[in-house]
């Protein structure tokens, strides 16, 4: 479970908090969305809760409760050991992340080699089985290709992946299907949902478009210049949203995938 209690990120180099005590909770289990326009604070948020913070460039006060261990007060070693295991990050632009010069299985294999003493072929087992969790066709193939023979889609598989290699409780998506067609896009959000249904793995999925935490996140916490404005179940809150910038979120989203109706995505339960 991931707490964040009360926490506050101010950059030295900026007059006012990035983030400026919010409050937000992912329960076990769970996918909770964080919405809100570009420079809220949602990145520096999900920065902040895979441990990630850059602590020379800014103040930082309040808790990061990850499982009840506060990542803001660990010492290094364990706070790295945590970072490899218990939480994986995803981010926008998987042909950003991914080195181009480094083949897909090793990339995905980096934190079980970095943190566990695996021996390699059993490092490479975990990662065609990862491959194959995130519904990669050919999986060896995948494994032996570089980034650039991989679809963007395919890309973000292999980061999912990469993530996934450590079965780790909880994954931070940042805005992981924003650089993709819409098709991929509904592709990968029934991926996650599938991911969160079968192995419980918990999710915090940031995005600055409604829709896509939509069909996704049970709750949805949205976020306005480094607050908290308003934060609930996600029907009730696209039925009746309290804050007025809220309701100018969802009246500035495009329509979900081109049907006012919603999308029906592979992957949910009974859509096939
Ligand atoms: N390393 C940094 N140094 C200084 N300021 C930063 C740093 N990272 C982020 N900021 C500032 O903090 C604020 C919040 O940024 P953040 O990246 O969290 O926004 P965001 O909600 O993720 O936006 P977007 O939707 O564009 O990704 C912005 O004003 C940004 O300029
Ligand atoms: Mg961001």
């Amino acid at each position: 479970m991931l707490e964040i209690r009360n926490l506050r990120v101010h950059f030295y180099t900026r007059p006012v908090p990035a983030v400026d005590g919010i409050d937000l909770t992912v329960p076990d289990g769970e996918i909770v969305g964080l919405v809100g326009e570009s420079g809220s604070g949602k990145t520096v948020t999900a920065t902040a809760a895979a441990g990630l913070l850059d602590r020379g460039a800014c103040e930082v006060s309040g808790r990061i409760l990850l499982n009840g261990e506060d990542l803001l007060t660990l010492p290094a070693r364990r706070l790295t050991a945590l970072r490899g295991r218990a939480v994986g990050m995803v981010f926008q632009d998987p042909a950003a992340a991914l080195d181009p010069l480094m083949r897909a299985g090793k990339q995905a294999g980096e934190a079980l080699a970095l943190h566990t003493k695996l021996p390699k072929s059993e490092r490479k087992a975990a990662v065609l089985q990862a491959f194959r969790d995130v519904e990669l066709p050919d999986p060896e193939r995948v494994y032996n290709a570089y980034p650039r023979e991989l679809s963007g889609g395919m890309q973000q598989r292999v980061m999912i992946a990469s993530a996934l290699v450590s079965s780790p409780s909880l994954l931070l998506l940042d805005e992981p299907t924003t650089a993709l067609d819409v098709t991929v896009q509904a592709e990968i959000l029934a991926l996650l949902k599938r991911l969160n249904a079968e192995k419980g793995i918990s999710m915090l999925l940031i995005s600055h478009d409604l829709n896509v935490v939509r069909h996704v996140a049970k709750r949805v916490a949205v976020m306005q210049g480094g607050k908290l404005v308003e934060t609930g179940e996600t029907e009730a809150l696209f039925r009746a949203p309290r804050q007025d910038y809220t309701k100018r979120l969802i009246a500035a989203a495009p329509k979900p995938f081109g049907g006012a109706a919603g999308v029906r995505m592979r992957g949910d339960a009974g859509s096939e």
